[in-house]
């Protein structure tokens, strides 16, 4: 009888603690709705939000329809009239993700392509893909991937192209594919713009995987949300092979025009306790459109007619308050405090620390006595402090930079190429505090503002981005250490560095004349360049790189050769410039195998693929240099058929197939000087041979320009189309066979003690918009 009266009374109990548990989690874990009522809210777990909905009368308006599939395990949720699979949706920040195709590129053992897809995604308004949450990415060994997205917006119609290349690393492929997961070899990555509505993905090869066939014969390239793709060299080709879907996140906004235009629109969507967000893809622009938001302390969907619900923060599992009792109000709560403890804010609750009158009155006083003598040493330190913070500052950039080490070798030479060392206001001042309207180049390394130095001397300065990570800061040093062994008048001089600042500046004489790129392709005014000067020109880089290739104390690999890098003064005169990624080459070794480096269209292949570098690779990118002069084409034109997509590629098979003249310039090529143009465009294709060995070498190069010159001075066609003032030019050239070289003493030193060879990392290559990407 009693132990039943017992059960009873357990059960009755267990029974109230049902009941008020139930009570609670009813409370507690009801969601705010998130669909419109009677609508359906899921797709198998995927939360369906309003404005989205399935079915007629369950969205905002058709663009934010979807369908279930429920045939599918589990169901899948479709966008797009079922085009698109939608694996997520999110309210709050306005963001939907979906999966999109890969692109492949797929060759077989003898390099012929098979298996390829390049897809494209086209999203209509008010969808645009997002350029913060995604990246592009690129794998395969043997790869180089381009990106071209549109934002079809009024105020820009621009095509935006991005583009990156992964080559292999044979020598050394384990370490650095595992301390850099996607860093040029095996993967690249790069950033794409925000608010575009259509892209494109193409991906090409430089031979066809044939050396890299075994382990990777495809190329893949895709966007994909941030974070959501890890590259594992080991694993990642099985992966992509059997993967065609990777997620995105698209964004949305509700409509057109900012919030300001919204809120005096009939339609405008926010509801109670909600606010509204511009979407903002451009600083420069109005925001295209907005979205909304709960207010803080609000939860739900801010679309729906009630909007967004009060959060109910006091039936958290955890009190708020810890010692107080918390009542929640709207939007907000508050906290009574219990005994013993007093509101630090109306939020949270600090226990009181109870002190006797007499004590409190003399700690009182302690305390003042030593603020106020605390307070006196800190204005003291702080005054002190202030004026040496700057000047530690500065010191540690110095030291950072390789100040010392650099000051102490430039100090040991003096004389009038002795490269100087700058302050910073002296370049500050010069600048006009690196003033935007004298910004005068930019590339991925940073920017070349022009300076006047105090004397009158015009100058022009590099700094480097000012996120740039340690490599480049040392490719900066690498170019100080690369110049200041070198005086030749066709090398533009290095006045001196900064080191005081982040990352170092560097100081040039000013070359006032643009980029021979500029002249050939006419660019930013200049422009068209007759034949005898283009031939100067030629003639005075060719002697430049033999130089560098064979007459300074240590070999110099340039690794950048491009029109982009060859400036011209007012006289035409050439100077090559851009040292940032040249290599110094002990005498014992003439062969260095490096991370490869350099601008795609120059690129010598032997060294893609071996990873070799030798002053050949500086004949290969000279070659396409020769062929621009001569057909005034770009290097690579993704415009073109891949066929004529590659100049150098493009040129050789023409000059095999005998058709020269097609691709020459014949503004340029006046009759008479066919015969001379047939000359140099097979010094081209030999610069051009695949192999590095079978091409000539720098002074070999210079020597035939210039026996080109002075054929060109003696006929009177050479002159004819000469301006007067040209043919000085091309006598003078054609007599300076002396070089000026000036060699400071041995630098063995500094260059065997800075190792940059492990420092130095292939860039991903950048491309900045063009067809007047604006
Ligand atoms: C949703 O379903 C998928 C597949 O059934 C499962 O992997 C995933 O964990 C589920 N997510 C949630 C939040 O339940
Ligand atoms: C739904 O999923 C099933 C199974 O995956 C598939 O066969 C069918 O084509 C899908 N229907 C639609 C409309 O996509
Ligand atoms: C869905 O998106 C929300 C908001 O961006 C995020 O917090 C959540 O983790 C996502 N869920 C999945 C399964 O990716
Ligand atoms: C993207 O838009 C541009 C410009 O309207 C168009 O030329 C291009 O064909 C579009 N791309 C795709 C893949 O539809
Ligand atoms: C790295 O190189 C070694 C030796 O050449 C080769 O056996 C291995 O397969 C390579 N690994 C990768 C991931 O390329
Ligand atoms: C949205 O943008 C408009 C126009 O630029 C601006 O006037 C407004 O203050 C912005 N509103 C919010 C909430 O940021
Ligand atoms: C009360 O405050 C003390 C001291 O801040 C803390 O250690 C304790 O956990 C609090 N009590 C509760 C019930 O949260």
């Amino acid at each position: 009888m009693v132990l039943y009266r017992r059960m009873v009374i357990s059960q009755l109990i267990s029974l109230v603690v049902v009941a008020i548990a139930a009570v609670a989690i009813a409370d507690q874990a009801l969601p705010p709705p998130q669909a419109l009522p009677e609508c359906l809210d899921h797709c198998g777990n995927l939360t369906v939000p309003y404005p989205f909905g399935i079915g007629d009368g369950c969205y905002l308006t058709k663009k934010f329809s979807l369908t279930c599939n429920e045939s599918s395990q589990p169901p899948t949720l479709l966008w797009a009239d079922g085009g698109i699979t939608t694996t997520n949706i999110s309210v709050a920040e306005g963001e939907l993700q979906i999966l999109a195709n890969i692109a492949r590129d797929c060759y077989d053992q003898t390099g012929h392509q098979g298996m390829y897809n390049f897809p494209w995604l086209w999203v209509s308004p008010p969808f645009t893909v997002s350029g913060t949450r995604n990246k592009f990415i690129a794998v395969g060994y043997d790869t180089y991937a381009v990106f071209r997205g549109y934002r079809h917006s009024p105020n820009d119609k621009a095509r935006h192209v991005t583009g990156c290349m992964s080559v292999s690393d044979i020598l050394d492929n384990t370490t650095t594919a595992a301390n850099e997961p996607c860093k040029g070899i095996g993967c690249c990555q790069t950033s794409i713009p925000d608010g575009l509505k259509n892209y494109t993905i193409e991906i090409s090869s430089y031979s066809n995987h044939i050396f890299v066939w075994n382990f990777n014969p495809c190329s893949y390239a895709f966007i994909v949300e941030e974070g959501k793709f890890t590259f594992n060299p080991n694993t990642i080709f099985q992966e992509l092979q059997n993967n065609e879907l990777l997620p995105l996140i698209l964004n949305w906004e509700i409509a057109d025009g900012s919030c300001a235009e919204a809120q005096k629109r009939q339609d405008y969507a926010c509801k109670a306790h909600s606010k509204c967000v511009n979407r903002t893809i451009d600083i420069k622009t109005k925001p295209s459109g907005y979205y909304c938001q709960c207010l803080p302390g609000y939860q739900g969907n801010p679309y729906l007619p009630d909007g967004c619900q009060d959060i109910d923060e006091c039936i958290a599992s955890t009190n708020p308050c810890n010692n107080g009792t918390c009542t929640n109000s709207d939007g907000d709560y508050t906290c009574t405090c219990n005994k013993g403890f007093r509101n630090e804010n109306p939020k949270s609750c600090i226990q009181n620390t109870p002190i006797s009158k007499n004590k409190s009155l003399k700690v009182s006083l302690g305390v003042s006595l030593s603020f106020l003598g605390a307070l006196l040493v800190t204005f003291w330190i702080y005054c002190g402090l202030k004026r040496r913070k700057f000047k530690i500052l500065k010191e540690k950039y110095f030291k950072h930079n390789g100040g010392y080490l650099l000051q102490q070798k430039l100090e040991n030479f003096d004389g009038p190429q002795a490269a100087k060392i700058f302050t910073r206001e002296e370049l500050k001042k010069a600048t006009n505090n690196f003033h935007d309207s004298l910004k005068i180049g930019e590339g991925g390394y940073g920017f070349v503002y022009k300076g006047t130095l105090s004397n009158g001397n015009e100058v022009a300065i590099k700094v480097s981005k000012s996120s740039a990570p340690m490599t480049q800061s040392n490719q900066f040093i690498n170019e100080v250490i690369v110049l200041s062994q070198i005086n030749h008048r066709n090398v533009v001089k290095l006045l001196g560095c900064c080191l005081e600042t982040q990352t170092p500046l560097l100081v040039y004489e000013f070359v006032s004349n643009g980029t021979l790129y500029e002249h050939i392709h006419k660019k930013n005014g200049k422009g068209p360049l007759s034949f005898g000067l283009r031939m100067k020109i030629a003639t005075e880089t060719a002697g430049s790189l033999a130089y560098l290739h064979y007459s300074t104390s240590m070999q110099i690999v340039h690794r950048d050769v491009k029109a982009a890098n060859i400036l011209l003064d007012e006289n035409f005169t050439a100077k090559v410039s851009d040292f940032g990624a040249s290599k110094l080459v002990p005498e014992d070794q003439n062969q260095l195998s490096t991370l490869v480096q350099g601008t795609i269209g120059y690129l010598d292949p032997e060294y893609l693929q071996s990873n070799t570098l030798t002053e050949k690779s500086d004949v290969y990118s000279f070659g396409v240099v020769l062929v621009e002069l001569i057909t005034s084409q770009v290097a690579i034109s993704y415009q073109k058929p891949e066929a004529e997509r590659s100049l150098a590629k493009f040129f050789v098979t023409s000059v095999e197939e005998n058709r020269l003249d097609q691709i020459l310039d014949h503004e340029i090529i006046k009759e008479g000087s066919f015969e001379t143009t047939e000359q140099v465009a097979h010094l081209a294709k030999s610069c051009l041979s695949l192999n590095g060995s079978d091409r000539p070498t720098m002074k070999e190069v210079a020597m035939k320009l210039e026996g080109v010159l002075q054929v060109m001075a003696k006929h009177p066609w050479g002159k004819a189309d000469a301006s007067p003032k040209e043919t000085d030019y091309l006598q003078l050239a054609s007599h300076s066979k002396a070089y000026v070289v000036d060699v400071r003493g041995d630098e063995g030193e500094i260059i065997t003690s800075i190792d940059y060879d492990r420092s130095i990392q292939i860039q991903p290559l950048m491309m900045k918009p063009y067809d007047g990407g604006r």
